[in-house]
């Protein structure tokens, strides 16, 4: 890859906040899957690491039992632009090789064979597909694909993490593109023209929980073998990119390649506290806007405040906005600051004004203007992990959410009279407790809704 260039990702990072508002380009609508070969069904009987069940209930769109919903995790737009790659080894209920993962049909495309030494369990790839989500919101972006990719891992894990799952954000994008079996993304358009490129953004492995993480990473052995099959040209990924496709590219590729440790760290997810149950996952969904007015009870409220804060050891830190007769900001340690940051929270949010009356939200902060490649990458990620965390468990609890993802000149420590610049706001997620009067239907699938 070359070298980054100078300021790119601070200037993207300073544009994705500032208060330019997209163009609007008509919604793309979603590509045929491109990875052909044979459909395999992932219920086989090879072994403990439960593949149809772990995916079906993350990934997989619905079977049409639960009403509107495009898949069980969350996605900005509704657009869904994250794949899974599954790097399969000995004890799984696919037999070992590479596959690509079709959501829509919940089935395991064959793309080549697993090498000798593949560890056990699965090694879970995620990628993201661009285009549809820089049409809908541009510049802003590149931001959500990773707060996407956090929330889709955060499915996933969760879903698995009752076998054994860990979670790895800060995988170099190179070697996980190998592993994969996939060109690196300036390689892509020369190697497989007419293909949509998919970018390689973080790795997870499923496998049982005592099973010790390989001194070199689990998706090492993988990514010493060569590239494998090749994706289905598209009439209409064939023509170039916008200008803003190709930067948004760019810059996922250039944070994707900043490992944030000598060694990339793989996590083990957890499904804490109780009572997050397979039916939780199956069943959550982001509330309508207009259910979310209703204060949740502060006792939940600060169990998921803690469940988000708590969800990696490597996220930003996350607070939550009350209203009510004691308005304030509050974080797990006690009250960060006094006064309704509502209505701030909402014009910061793209204005979505419904942020203003919300029953609490919580904010993930920190990534500050001058953040490294490795805080930029590893911020999002972690926030959208802890963000799809936080939102199962207030499932569980019976509370309503709705992720927020757009945040434009958020400084929050500036507004708490902190020096500007240091602690920014990267997502949130609204709360709000079920005894709204007359809740209305859950929303229809929502890729047309109001661009945040
Ligand atoms: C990263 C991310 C950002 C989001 N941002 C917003 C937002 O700013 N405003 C909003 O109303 N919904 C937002 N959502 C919620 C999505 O619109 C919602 O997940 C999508 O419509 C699918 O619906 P479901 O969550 O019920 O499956 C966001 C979701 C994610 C994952």
């Amino acid at each position: 890859m070359t070298q980054t260039p100078p300021g790119l990702l601070r200037r993207a990072l300073a544009d994705a906040r500032s208060l330019r508002v997209p163009p609007t380009v008509p919604y793309l609508p979603e590509r045929v899957f491109p990875w052909g070969g044979p459909a395999l069904s992932l219920a086989g009987a090879g072994g403990g690491v439960d593949l149809d069940r772990f995916l079906r209930l993350s990934l997989a769109a619905p079977d049409g039992s639960t009403t509107g919903r495009l898949r069980p995790v969350a996605s900005a737009g509704a657009l869904h632009p994250v794949r899974a790659h599954l790097l399969v080894g000995p004890g799984c209920t696919l037999p070992p090789g590479r596959y690509a993962y079709d959501p829509r049909t919940h089935r395991a495309h064959p793309r080549g064979p697993a090498p000798a030494d593949a560890p056990p369990g699965a090694v879970v790839v995620l990628t993201v597909t661009a285009a549809r989500t820089v049409a809908h919101y541009g510049h802003r972006a590149w931001p959500l694909l990773l707060l996407d990719a956090g929330h889709a891992a955060a499915a996933l894990a969760l879903a698995a993490a009752p076998h054994g799952a860990r979670v790895c954000l800060d995988a170099d994008g190179a070697q996980l593109s190998a592993a994969a079996g996939l060109p690196g993304p300036a390689e892509w358009s020369e190697r497989w023209p007419g293909a949509e490129p998919e970018l390689p953004i973080l790795a997870m492995w499923l496998s049982t929980a005592h099973q010790p993480v390989p001194a070199t990473g689990p998706s090492a052995a993988w990514a010493a073998l060569p590239h494998a099959t090749a994706p289905t040209p598209q009439p209409d990924a064939a023509s170039a990119p916008s200008a803003e496709l190709a930067h948004t590219r760019q810059v996922l590729e250039h944070l994707t390649a900043a490992p944030t440790h000598p060694a990339p760290t793989w996590h083990p997810a957890r499904r804490r506290p109780a009572p997050l149950t397979d039916d939780t996952l199956r069943t959550r969904r982001s509330a309508p806007t207009s259910d979310l007015a209703h204060p949740p009870a502060p006792d939940p409220l600060a169990r998921i405040l803690t469940t988000a804060e708590e969800a990696r050891p490597d996220g930003p830190a996350w607070a939550a906005a009350i209203g009510g007769e004691a308005p304030a900001l509050l974080t797990t340690a006690g009250v960060l600051a006094f006064g309704d940051a509502r209505p701030t929270l909402a014009r910061w949010a793209a204005g979505q004004r419904w942020i203003g009356t919300a029953g609490a939200v919580l904010v993930a902060h920190g990534c500050p203007a001058d953040a490294s490649p490795a805080l930029i990458r590893g911020s999002h990620l972690a926030a959208g992990y802890a963000a799809g965390v936080a939102q199962a468990h207030a499932t569980a609890l019976g509370l309503r959410s709705r992720p927020i993802g757009s945040w434009q000149q958020a400084d929050l420590g500036a507004a708490l009279a902190d020096a500007p610049g240091h602690d920014w706001i990267v997502h949130g997620l609204a709360l709000a407790g079920p005894a709204d009067p007359a809740p209305s239907a859950p929303p229809p699938p929502s890729g047309k809704e109001e661009r945040p």
